[in-house]
């Protein structure tokens, strides 16, 4: 059997309690890569089920739909072709459904279970549960009543797989919901309405309310376990494991029942205590990286530059061990200091040996000059969001410089916005006495018109809508100094379902990035290094260019000048001052031309289709972003800048 160990945690028993020490409430495991999370989650549900076939029994499972347990239900399918793990003595109950909602709309929770697990599973189809969201409201009461007594009848539920949603809801119990609460029609939050935009493209669209499992219904359930993936879910995940119970996080709840584990990914995890300043509850490895960590933290706690930190402020903050490990405050503080001023450079493609000054820090493969460098941007805009600067400072100092445009982004362009584009080439055609305009923009006209807002675009649509984002990015890549011969758009096809829910990655989209690799031989590779996007595009992105650089590490070009690769994060968040290793600094001129180059992404400005939890335009998340990184290196004592764009160079394993 498959062994699987959250990083620097043991291994838990199932009703372990919370660690000792610790603020936490709960028992917690933090895995580096949430692929070994879900294999691990799943190989649990695997033993349940096979252990309740050696017993002639059933085994009963809640199920929740989004975004977090897609691995787990890919790994049970993968179990059941592989290793055959038979469904056929599973019963489910699922948490939740939107009201009203037909079983075979897009959107419905029945539709999700069927398509991401029970299609390709032996399930008796019969034997599984998801609440109906065809019920009339007069007839919800009865019909929630009725799923309880199935659940009683079935013997109540084995293990309940739980998500959080950001407002710390559990099913759809929002904030306000009792402990006592049972299966129900609910009103959802505002903030899980946004959340679900994406899906019905647009907040607009989402049912107002929901059928969800209860609060009380949940905690019969014999064991739980809850995941939560990505750093959009830090906040809550800390206040539910090392928060008080409360009505309005629903799901500290959980605190009180006797066996439930939380799983989570690193960035889902970086709020909580150990994470952040895991120095108070445990003794700790003092890494360089860790000392780093430690010292921008005291820094930042103490509201002081680096080097004015003094032995006591050390004592006093529960570092005594790391300055009685150094003897002296000065020392810790000077390496510190260096460590982050030597992640400050204007030449991130690195300077050519005629511009090196004395005094100048090395950086490394100098004597390449200029680099060909590629940047992979997952949607059409994310490179001049989230290293817009950055880029035009590569392509200004004489790099090479190429963009590969991972996905089309066609899903984020409004109905409206195109049918802007086909009235203009309508009127166009018209302007020139054309008798009649050209037959596929008439065609288009038509399907559009006949497209309800929350139905998927037809092919016709997702090529017109990638043909206005790609003039987008070439125009914007223009500001920057790029011309349209270094830009490739590589549209991946695990993107292309005219859905927001999209098929996983597979060779066919690695091939590719390797292809635009080989082709371009870079020196130097930026990649998107944000997990949070509203709807995983940016982490799938990702794999795939790991999958592709580990093929490419193997041939001649590659080896003999091997490739430096930065990851970059943006429009969802940015790295913490402790993981940064390159930081650009941006002059307001800088500023003020990245600014220009986003705004070429009209479709996308004002308010994009799928904003995500942040209510702001991109180009003011990312000046906010950058002006903050530069505001932290400031409050550190380094240097004053407008704006800083910041790197982690990946390290050829994990993103951690
Ligand atoms: C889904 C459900 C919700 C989700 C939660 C997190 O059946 O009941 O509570 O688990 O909203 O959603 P994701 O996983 O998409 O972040």
């Amino acid at each position: 059997m498959t062994t699987l160990t959250p990083q620097r945690i043991a291994p838990i028993p199932f009703s372990s309690v919370a660690n000792p020490g610790s603020g936490e409430r709960l028992s917690v495991a933090v895995w580096s890569r949430p692929g070994d999370m879900a294999l691990a989650i799943a190989i649990r549900i695997a033993e349940l089920i096979r252990q309740r076939q050696a017993e002639g029994r059933r085994c009963v499972l809640g199920l929740a739909t989004g975004s977090t347990p897609i691995g787990i239900y890919d790994e049970l399918i993968r179990m059941h072709h592989d290793e055959g793990l038979s469904f056929k003595n599973v019963t489910t109950f699922n948490l939740d459904e939107y009201w009203p909602m037909s079983p075979t709309g897009p959107q419905s929770y029945h539709l999700f279970m069927r398509e991401q697990l029970f299609d390709h599973v032996d399930i008796d189809l019969s034997c599984t549960h998801v609440p109906d969201g065809m019920v009339s409201a007069d007839g919800a009461a009865a019909s929630c009543a009725a799923y309880e007594a199935k659940i009683r009848a079935a013997g109540g539920i084995d293990l309940q797989i739980l998500g959080v949603g950001r407002t710390g809801h559990i099913g759809f119990n929002e904030p306000g919901s009792p402990r006592a609460s049972r299966t129900r029609l609910i009103v959802l939050d505002r903030v899980t309405r946004n959340d679900s935009a994406s899906d019905f493209f647009g907040e607009e669209q989402v049912p107002i309310r929901a059928l969800t499992m209860g609060i009380g219904t949940i905690l019969e359930s014999k064991q739980i376990i809850l995941m939560a993936l990505g750093e959009a879910k830090a906040p809550i995940v800390a206040q539910l494991v090392e928060g008080p119970i409360s009505e309005q996080i629903p799901a500290t709840f959980l605190q009180a029942h006797p066996s439930v584990e939380v799983h989570l990914d690193r960035p889902a995890a970086a709020h909580l205590e150990r994470e952040r300043t895991p120095w108070v509850s445990r003794s700790v490895d003092w890494t360089p990286s860790m000392i780093r960590q430690a010292v921008v933290w005291l820094s930042g706690h103490t509201k002081k530059a680096i080097l004015k930190l003094t032995a006591e402020d050390y004592n006093e903050n529960h570092l005594q061990d790391l300055v009685a490990r150094n003897g002296s405050a000065h020392d810790i503080n000077l390496i510190v200091f260096r460590d982050l001023q030597e992640t400050i450079t204007g030449w991130p493609g690195g300077k050519p040996r005629d511009r090196k000054q004395a005094g100048d820090i090395d950086r490394p493969r100098d004597e390449i000059f200029p680099k060909r460098v590629l940047i992979f941007s997952p949607h059409p805009d994310d490179d001049v969001i989230s290293m817009g600067g950055t880029l035009i400072r590569l392509s200004d100092q004489g790099h090479e410089v190429h963009v590969a445009y991972q996905t089309s982004g066609s899903i984020a362009v409004s109905d409206e916005e195109a049918r802007r584009f086909l009235d203009f080439v309508r009127d166009y055609s018209k302007s020139f006495g054309a008798a009649n305009m050209d037959h596929s923009a008439r065609k288009m006209i038509e399907v559009l018109a006949a497209t309800k807002p929350s139905d998927p675009d037809a092919p016709e649509i997702q090529r017109l809508k990638s043909l206005i984002r790609r003039e987008e990015a070439k125009s914007a890549a223009r500001v920057c100094g790029v011309g349209g011969e270094r830009l490739h758009f590589l549209d991946l096809p695990f993107y292309e379902t005219g859905r927001v829910r999209k098929k996983p990655i597979t060779d066919a989209d690695i091939d590719i990035v390797v292809k635009s690799l080989r082709a371009i031989q870079p020196h130097q590779v930026y990649a998107a290094g944000d997990l949070s996007d509203p709807h995983g595009t940016h982490r799938c992105c990702l794999a795939a260019v790991f999958a592709a650089l580990d093929i490419v590490r193997g041939d001649t070009w590659c080896k003999q000048a091997p490739i430096e690769t930065l990851l970059y994060r943006g429009a969802w968040q940015e790295w913490g001052i402790e993981a940064i290793d390159l930081a650009v600094p941006l002059s307001p001129d800088e500023v003020a031309r990245k600014r220009r180059s986003i705004f070429r992404h009209q479709s996308q400005k004002d308010r994009p289709l799928f904003p995500g939890a942040d209510d702001r335009e991109f180009w003011q998340r990312a000046e906010a972003r950058n002006e903050a990184t530069a505001a932290k290196y400031d409050a550190l004592g380094l240097a004053e800048y407008e704006a800083i764009e910041a790197f982690v160079v990946w390290n050829g394993k994990s993103i951690d």
